[in-house]
């Protein structure tokens, strides 16, 4: 049912963890599961991805995606970083079976929001990226109503 690369990813997940004082954090949930996933990145003066951690309550696939994609982002600039969807994630391990596609959408959705945390922060504007649905604040901020 898996790939080797998910197997691989999933048994030995590559930078797990978290980042103190991180540049931007982002931290997404998928209502159907109740999975969640955190993504911290270390973001440099040149806007390249120096160190990037994350940390994922979920299934397999989740973890095995979550450790794809910080590989790839990693040592990235920021747009470059907006590249790495879960199309990208996905291909870079041989494929999810399809039930689980989401999960992969999940550390397309952690990066995104961990970059939007950082580009607000820096008062800047990343092309494409737009402000993350589902992200998850810890209770020290009021949820605003937007809409
Ligand atoms: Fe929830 Fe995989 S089943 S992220």
């Amino acid at each position: 049912m898996y790939t080797e690369k998910v197997m691989d990813h999933f048994q030995h997940p590559r930078n797990m963890g978290e980042i103190e004082n991180a540049s931007g954090v982002g931290t997404v949930g998928n209502a159907k599961c109740g999975d969640i996933m955190r993504i911290y990145l270390d973001i440099d003066e040149n806007q390249i991805i120096q160190d990037v951690k994350f940390k994922t309550f979920g299934c397999g696939a989740a973890v095995a995606t979550s450790s794809m994609a910080t590989e790839l982002v990693k040592g990235k600039n920021i747009r470059e970083a907006m590249e790495v969807t879960n199309k990208a994630v996905m291909e870079a391990l041989d494929g999810l079976p399809p039930v689980k596609v989401h999960c992969s959408l999940l550390a397309e959705e952690a990066i995104h929001a961990a970059l939007w945390d950082y580009a607000e922060k820096h008062d800047i504007k990343i092309e494409g990226l737009s402000k993350p649905k589902s992200d998850i604040h810890e209770g020290e901020e009021e949820e605003e109503e937007e809409y």
